[in-house]
Formats: structure tokens, sequence, C-alpha cells
């Protein structure tokens, strides 16, 4: 990725209808390895993130909890402004899409592709999903009507809408990316996105009249934007875009860089570009899409409990076991599993092992043939010649890697510095040299060392900044405060003889294998993993959300006949018209209170997307929804007409 020495890089802007989790914590932390690389490497950076409050989604989830919208998102904000507090990300700025400072720039964005003619009033008339907040055509849809994203099932709209002209921009997006292959990546993204793209494009549907927590439309109060259009301004709005009063503007765009989910790419890489160019604004420098995690093993969801919680992680392994671990062991851009086994096996294996080890070995070392201080600072002989050139190496393929957003690579060539350092340690046995004889090359062997380490310091600290100003701590140096990243490359030979080195502590201690059925506990893994809790979680508060709600396919059906199940007292067998090719057999314990023929032509409430169950021999698919009152059933039925497979929201 080419670059002018500026770099601006962003985070999608998170949804506040959920708290932050391992997934959104992976593109935080991601995002925060490549802003430290940067500013390491001396390149004036900026590193955003915010929050996306206004739509359809977050209203429904407001009102879900009985609130205003306002106050729910004031709420709903704190969380993830403290989670990322914690976990130490270093981030510029967060904007928060309800800020003024949005709105306007907003506003006056939507004002200017207006006036440059790409905004036209018409009618929308197709599907949306709220979960995803995107217009879905029948083809992009999964087998029974469904949101492809598991987001359940999805809306027909129809509704007057402001249109964005984005079929206008198919050519122009198709030049440039041809122009610039690497405006997204990884390549295989840009395979998928040109493809889209190739088939055509429609208009986009950016103003919605049926609920009003969004940004006004200018001239039109009867609407408000579009989510998305509202929430891919805020790359340039939190840049103080259109007046630019700091001068941010200016400075970063287009140096832009947007790390974001796999799942969010076409907005990211179709419709925000084209918004640009009808803005007459420059498109940013590329969108990097990364995979999704799993949670060992399974799709990460509420229901099957498995959410890891960044924080709680934090407090039993620290901050930077866990970034290295999210970060050495899925290749960035890929998909990815969170394995806590694997966390722990990488936190014995790389921290304690190797990287551990080797820091307190040094330290004992110069305490012991050095009397606590550096030595002199000597060239030795060629395997001190050889860990020089290892760590030039090093520095040159990590930094080459980080630059390509190649995270684990560039992780893996720093490992080499290390591996390397362990095995010049055990070959030159530094403990057998003892005595004035042997004085000189023992000074330039434990020099080598303690410079390989600070080396490693240094290159580790955009994956592990706390650790790696530990580790310089214990070479007896003064870490950089954690404003200022330790410079990136470092000159070979910087640090002092005759400095005196703290007493060796282990950096990394090791997890003792006995340890790990009370973290397992502690972190609610295994019945997380146990099939035999299939209860849905719940929040604190016993409250779901619409999503979750959204699980369950509600539909109008109507009776086409209904008996007795012979020999039972309580049982009808009904036959029901769900709008489905043939009538669903339902089995309902409401004989007691209905004749067959009360129900004949009614219509009943149905739970569509139950599992069948065989009651009395016969397979029931789908269970109808009646009051109990008085411990007698009463049906629910519909007010007014409605065809049957009428969905229940
Ligand atoms: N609000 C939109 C983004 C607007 S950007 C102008 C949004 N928000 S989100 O909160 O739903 O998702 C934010 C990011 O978190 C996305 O990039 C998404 O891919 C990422 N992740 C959410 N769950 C994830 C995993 N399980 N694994 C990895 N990343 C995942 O989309």
């Amino acid at each position: 990725m080419k670059s002018d020495g500026r770099f601006y890089v962003t985070t999608p802007i998170f949804y506040v209808n959920d708290r932050p989790h391992i997934g959104t914590a992976y593109t935080m932390i991601a995002t925060d390895v490549l802003a430290r690389f940067h500013r390491a490497a001396g390149y004036d950076t900026r590193y955003l993130t915010g929050l996306d409050e206004h739509g359809q989604k977050i209203a429904s989830a407001a009102e879900a909890q009985g609130m205003e919208p306002r106050p729910f998102v004031d709420r709903m904000a704190k969380p993830f402004e403290d989670a990322w507090r914690i976990l130490g990300t270093s981030h510029d700025d967060l904007i928060r899409t309800t800020e003024e400072r949005h709105a306007s720039g907003v506003q006056k964005l939507w004002k200017l592709v207006a006036d440059r003619g790409d905004v036209y009033l018409g009618e929308y008339d197709g599907l949306y999903c709220v979960g995803c907040e995107a217009y879905l055509m029948e083809k992009d849809l999964a087998p029974g009507g469904q949101c492809p994203q598991g987001h359940g099932q999805v809306r027909k709209v129809r509704m007057p809408s402001y249109f964005f002209r984005l079929s206008k921009y198919a050519e122009p997006l198709l030049r440039l990316y041809e122009e610039r292959p690497d405006f997204v990546r990884p390549a295989s993204r840009m395979n998928e996105v040109s493809s889209f793209v190739r088939e055509g494009l429609h208009d986009l549907s950016i103003s919605r009249t049926s609920f009003t927590w969004g940004i006004p439309v200018p001239g039109d109060d009867a609407h408000v934007m579009y989510v998305w259009f509202d929430a891919l301004s805020n790359y340039i709005t939190a840049l103080g875009w259109p007046e630019d009063p700091q001068g941010l503007f200016a400075r970063y765009w287009p140096a832009a860089h947007h790390v974001i989910g796999k799942d969010i790419l076409r907005f990211h890489a179709i419709y925000w570009p084209a918004m640009l160019m009808a803005a007459g604004l420059p498109v940013p420098r590329c969108v990097f899409a990364h995979g999704w995690l799993t949670i060992n093993g399974r799709k990460m969801s509420k229901s099957l409990r498995n959410t890891v919680d960044p924080l709680a992680l934090k407090w039993e392994f620290g901050n930077d076991a866990v970034r290295h671990y999210l970060m050495r062991d899925t290749v960035f851009g890929l998909d990815g599993d969170f394995n806590h086994d694997q966390l722990i096996e990488r936190i014995n294996s790389d921290l304690a092992n190797d990287l551990g080890n080797l820091v307190n070995r040094a330290s004992n070392l110069v305490h012991k043939l050095s009397d606590g201080r550096i030595p002199e600072r000597r060239e030795g002989g060629e395997r001190e010649a050889a860990i020089r050139a290892r760590a030039a190496e090093s520095a040159d393929e990590a930094a080459s890697r980080f630059h390509a957003f190649e995270i684990a690579r560039a992780i893996e060539a720093v490992w080499t510095l290390c591996a390397d350092t362990n095995r010049f340690v055990q070959d030159s046995q530094p403990w057998t040299m003892k005595g004035e004889a042997d004085r000189e090359r023992r000074d330039a062997c434990l020099y080598t060392m303690v410079e390989a380490i600070r080396q490693l310091a240094h290159m580790l600290a955009p994956v592990m900044p706390e650790k790696s100003r530990e580790i310089l701590a214990q070479i007896g140096l003064e870490p950089p405060p954690p404003s200022v990243e330790p410079p990136w490359p470092s000159r070979w030979g910087e640090i002092e003889p005759g400095l005196s080195i703290p007493a060796p502590r282990p950096v990394f201690p090791r997890i003792d294998r006995k340890a790990v059925p009370s973290i397992r506990e502690r972190l609610g893994v295994d019945s997380a993993l146990s099939e035999a809790s299939p209860e849905p979680a719940r929040e604190a508060d016993g409250l779901i959300s619409i999503e979750e709600f959204g699980t369950t396919d509600l539909r109008i059906g109507l009776v086409l006949e209904a008996e007795p199940v012979p020999k039972t007292s309580k049982l009808l067998r009904l036959g029901v018209d769900l709008g489905e090719e043939a009538p669903r057999t339902i089995v309902a314990g409401i004989a007691e209170v209905y004749k067959g023929p009360d129900l004949v032509g009614k219509r009943i409430v149905v739970v569509a997307n139950l599992r069948p169950a065989k009651l009395r021999g016969i397979e029931s698919r789908g269970m109808l929804l009646a009051a109990s009152v008085g411990g007698k059933p009463r049906i629910l039925t519909v007010d007014g007409d409605a065809a049957p497979g009428t969905r229940v929201t």
C-alpha cells in the first residue's frame, strides 16, 4: 500500500445495539496494531473509530428497552468507550453519529451530491433487512426468504424515497478497480467486488419515511437519511470536513485505509467511493476486509452463550497476550477461530518459553557474569555478526509485512530473531566464559544478546505495547511513555555499556496446566461448549433484543379443517394454510374448549419455525398461539383480513 508519509486508518463504526465482543475487539486491535506500527515507522498517523447510532435497528432496540433513542444510545455508547480504554487501543478520535459535528457534515455532503444532480425522489419497492440495515434482492436471500447473514426474515417495504444515482458510477468504479488493484484488499475480495459491479448497479435508496431516528434530509423533514449514507460519511466528518477547522481533512484525506469486516465490504468498496465521486472528493487509499472469528469452532451467537468478552480475557491473561494470540493465529483477511486452549498454548510456547525465557536468561546472565551492568560494546565473531544481520532482516521483513497488512507474517518475521537469539545463547554458552581471559568474548556475547532483546522489544511494540515497555525496563532502559511508540527500526548498538539492569523478574509467567480448568470455569468456556445448555442467554435485565424476537417466525394461518384426535379428550388435528404449497398439520391441545367446526375458516397465529414433534403418532408442524384463561386455552386471531402466511411482527 503506497503512502506519502501519511497514514489515516479507520475501523467501522460499531452499532450500539450490541456490546463490545471479541469480534469487534478484533477489528479494533488489528487496526491499533497497524496504527502503532505506522507511528513507530515515522508516518503521520491518525486512527479513527466510532459508533453508529442512528437507523431502524437502533430505534427498534431502544423501543424494545422502552427507551427513547437518545438516552438509549448515550447509555449504550459507554460500554464501548470503556472497553476500548481498558483494552488500551490508541485511537485519536471516537466519533458518534449523533454528534453535531457529524450531522452537519453529512447534511452538507447530501446537499453537495444533490446539487450535482445525483439525488432524486422516487419510490422504493423491495426487500429490506433491518439486522443488516441493507436492501436485498430476491436472489440474495437464504432459503425460506431469510437474511443471508442470519438476521431472520427480511421485510417487504414500499415507500417514497430519495435515491442516489449509484448506477451512474458502475463504469467509474470499474475503472478505479482496474487502475488501483489494491484499492480493495485482500485481492480475492477485489474480485468479489468487481464482479458484483460488473453485473450492473441499481440506484440506491438513501432515505426513509417510516421512522424518524436519523439525520433529517436537507429540505425535506419527512425523510431521514438511510443509515449507511449517514454512517459512511463519518470517515470525513470526523476530520472536520467540509470546514476543516483543524486542517485534519487536508492533512489526512485521502490517505485513508478503511479496515472492515468482510460482511460490510460492498458498502465500503462500492457505495462509499461512488458517494465521494459524486461529491467530487477523492476516494480513500484502500479498503481492507478481514475475516470473521468463530468461537471454539462455532459461530459466535448470544443464544449459544459463546460470545467472548474481551475484558474478561484482559483480566485473565493481560491485553498483550490476547493481542499476540489474535494477531498471530489468524491470517488477517481470512476467517479465523478464537480457541481458548490455543490461546493458552500460544502464551506458554511463544511468550513464556521463547520470549520470556530469553529475557529472563539475559537478565540472569548479566547479573551473574557482568555485575548486573551492560558490558562493553564488542563486535565478537561470526555468531554475533549473524545475529546483527538477522535483526536487520527481521526488521525489514516485518516492516514490509506490516505495510501489506500481513500482521501474522510480520510477527513471524520478528519471531525468527527471537528464535535465532535463543539459539545463539545456547550455542555460545556464555556461562562457560569465565575470568579475564574470556572477557572480550563474554562481553560480545552478552552485549549482542541484550541488544537483540532491545531490538525485539521495539519490533514487538505494535502488537504488545505494554510488554514491549516491560522488556525495555527489564534491560535497564527507560521505556517511552504510552503515547510515544518505540521507533522502528532502531539502530543496532544503542544500548549503553555500563547501564545497570534490575533484578530478573519474569515478564511472561507460564500458565500451569493445573490452572486451566479453573480458568475455563471463570471464563465460562465449558458451559458455552456444552450441548446440554440450549437455553437462550438472557441479558441480566431479562429482556431480549428485537433480533432475538425476530428468530421466532410467527405467521397467520387459515384453518381449513379441524378434527378430534381419536382416543384423546384434548387434542385436535388441524389442517392450516400458511400460504405454502400444501397445508400444514398442527396438533393442538384445545379440544376441551373448541369443537372442529368452531375453528374452520378462522385466522390463527402460528409459530411456523418450530421443530416438528410427534403427538399420538401424528407429526405436528407448528404451534398455534393461545392465551390461558382460567386454565383454558383461548386462541389468538387477527383483527381484519390477513392473507395466510402473513408475518406477525
Ligand atoms: N455499523 C456498521 C458499520 C458502519 S461503518 C461506516 C456495522 N457495525 S457492527 O457493529 O455490526 O460491526 C462492526 C464490525 O465488527 C464489522 O466490521 C464486523 O465485521 C465486525 N465483527 C462483528 N462480529 C465479528 C466476528 N465474529 N468476527 C470478526 N469481526 C466481526 O456493521
